[in-house]
Order: C-alpha cells, then sequence, then structure tokens
C-alpha cells in the first residue's frame, strides 16, 4: 500500500488518528486524515465534560460530526472515553458515592446509547489504575464509590451498545515488568474469568524518556492477548526526531504485526504541531504536513509485515 490506512488494511488492521473536531476546517489536515487513516478517535469531543455539561443534559454536535465525517470517508470510529476520573464536568467532579455511581452509569448508557451502532471500540474505562510500585487502583471519585465501578461500567456499556468492542485504555502498562501493567492484566484476567464484557485492551504508548518503549512490549500485547481479548496501540507518539524516533516507530509498528489480536494502531494527533505536548516532535507529519521519517519507517513495517 501506498498509505498507512490501506497498508494496514492489507495486515487485516486499521491505522488511526486522534481528531480535533475543530481542525476539520483546516484543509491541510483534512487532506492527510483523508489520505492515510481509516480510523479516527476523538481527541476530546466524546468525554463526561464534552457530552454532559450539565447533568442529564446532553450536546453530541462535535461528536457526531466526527462521526460524519468519518461514515462520509469509510473510516471507522473509536469511542473515548466514556467513564474516567479526568475531564469530569464540574457537576459531577462534586458529587460522591451512589449519586455519583448512579450518575456515572447514566452517563454510559446515554452515550453508548446515542451512538449505538456507529462505534467500532469503546474506551469503557480509562487510566483507572495508579502510577508506581504498588499495583493499585487510582484514588479518584469513581473508585470511591466503590471498587466495582469498572465492571459495573462495562456491563451498562455492553447493555446500551451490544456491537461495539468494549475496552480497557491505558498508559504506563507497556512494560510487562511494571506493576501497574501486571495490575491491569489480573483485571482483565479476572474478568473473563467472571463474564464481565470486556473484548479490548488499549495501550496508550505516549513514549518519551520517563516511559520510553521497552524491550518487551511485544511480549505484553502477546500475553494480554492470550487471556482472550483483542489489542490495540490507542495514543501512540514517541518523543525525539530523526532516524531514532523512526527506529522506535518502526519497532512499535512490527510489534502490533507480531501480534495476531493487535489489530490497529492510532497515533494521537496528525502533525507534529497537532500534539498534545507542549513541546517536541512526536507524530508521523511535521508541522507544515510532510511525512518525517517516522512516517516511512512505519509505512514501510506495514508493507514488510
Ligand atoms: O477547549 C478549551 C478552550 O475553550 C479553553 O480556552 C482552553 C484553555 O485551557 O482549554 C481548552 O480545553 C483544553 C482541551 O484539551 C482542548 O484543547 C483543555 O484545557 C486541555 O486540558 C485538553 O487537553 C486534553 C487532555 O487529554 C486533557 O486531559 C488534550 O487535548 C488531549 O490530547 C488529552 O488526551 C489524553 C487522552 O484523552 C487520555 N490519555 C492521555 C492523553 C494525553 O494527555
Amino acid at each position: 500500500g501506498t498509505t498507512l490506512g490501506a497498508s494496514a488494511a492489507e495486515q487485516g488492521r486499521y491505522f488511526g488518528a486522534a481528531v480535533a473536531v475543530n481542525k476539520l476546517s483546516d484543509s491541510t489536515y483534512v487532506g492527510i486524515l483523508n489520505r492515510e487513516f481509516n480510523s479516527v478517535t476523538a481527541e476530546n469531543e466524546m468525554k463526561w465534560d464534552a457530552t454532559e455539561p450539565s447533568q442529564n443534559q446532553f450536546n453530541f454536535t462535535s461528536g457526531d460530526r466526527l462521526v460524519a465525517h468519518a461514515q462520509a470517508n469509510g473510516m471507522r470510529v473509536r469511542g473515548h472515553a466514556l467513564a474516567w476520573h479526568s475531564q469530569q464536568p464540574g457537576w459531577a467532579q462534586n458529587m460522591s458515592g451512589s449519586a455519583l455511581r448512579q450518575a456515572m452509569l447514566n452517563h454510559v448508557t446515554r452515550v453508548a446509547t446515542h451512538y449505538r451502532g456507529k462505534i467500532d471500540s469503546w474506551d469503557v474505562v480509562n487510566e483507572a489504575f495508579d502510577d508506581g510500585n504498588s499495583g493499585a487502583r487510582r484514588n479518584s471519585n469513581l473508585e470511591r464509590t466503590g471498587s466495582d465501578w469498572i465492571e459495573a461500567a462495562f456491563r451498562a456499556a455492553r447493555a446500551a451498545d451490544p456491537g461495539a468492542k468494549l475496552c480497557y485504555n491505558d498508559y504506563n502498562t507497556d512494560n510487562w515488568n511494571w506493576a501497574k501493567t501486571q495490575a491491569v492484566y489480573n483485571m482483565v484476567r479476572d474478568f473473563k474469568a467472571r463474564g464481565v464484557p470486556i473484548d479490548c485492551v488499549g495501550f496508550q504508548s505516549h513514549f518519551n524518556s520517563g516511559s520510553p518503549y521497552p524491550s518487551n512490549y511485544r511480549t505484553t500485547l502477546q500475553n494480554f492477548a492470550a487471556l482472550g481479548v483483542d489489542v490495540q496501540i490507542t495514543e501512540l507518539d514517541i518523543e525525539g526526531s530523526g532516524s531514532t524516533q523512526a527506529t522506535t516507530y518502526g519497532n512499535v509498528t512490527r510489534d502490533c504485526l507480531a501480534v495476531p489480536r493487535c489489530n490497529g494502531i492510532t497515533v494521537w494527533g496528525i502533525r507534529d504541531t497537532d500534539s498534545w505536548r507542549a513541546s517536541g516532535t512526536p507524530l508521523l507529519f511535521d508541522g507544515s504536513g510532510n511525512k518525517k521519517q517516522a512516517y516511512t519507517a512505519v509505512l514501510n513495517a506495514l508493507n514488510a509485515g
């Protein structure tokens, strides 16, 4: 293939990008998006603060624009994210206990119902585990409603949209030896054993000097897949530039291709200037929209797969 999406499709996979809906009026941006990618994730527009700014008053305007763009261009949509400790609307930040639990479940149900039939995979729960060496859950208002909040969210999502794949998504879960990775692995194993509806695990893969691409990344993907879930690389960006960065991008791509259940890669933005990071050049296209060495490394890896 000659584009990321076409080459990934030849390997039975998709290649996606996080999209900021307000950039859909930027012709350079949209030109690259439509040429190269066959999956999109809303960078912010499907999050709780965006979709339910006041309790029980839903706003799907921006999310719907992205879904329409995806459908018009044959792209799949990754929904991001139904339940998360961050980017909650103010009214939810101030809630606790059973009221918060009910509000969260209502949110999951209403959003997943609105998008029923249009979402390939949902990040049902995002970033619920602590960093560091404890392997503990993250202390959040959601966790304080009771540690079964995660499975409750998955059950609500399944009931609302039985056709969507339901994923757990997190960062710093790439290195097989890290406590956080093991903790998420144990949760997924437990969910599969008890019949909690989970279909996939997303590895955000924001790689930088503090959390570099680990040599056991492929092992991690393989071990999760062996639990009976699909795995995806969901928010890929890699600090650096030039051939060093390109090599890492190629390695990540080859690791996914080596794992049959790794069925898609999403980069967290299109041009370096679109990145959420305040500085650096972590993506596949430069600020002018030119292909970088990293792009070529990914494309070559896909075509060699
Ligand atoms: O839209 C408002 C604007 O009206 C306001 O003037 C401006 C002032 O701060 O803020 C704008 O909102 C910002 C929003 O991005 C849209 O640009 C928020 O402040 C800012 O916090 C928000 O950042 C997003 C971040 O998630 C929030 O946690 C990034 O764009 C987004 O890339 C990032 O994505 C996360 C994933 O969802 C989960 N995994 C990590 C990843 C990177 O942090």
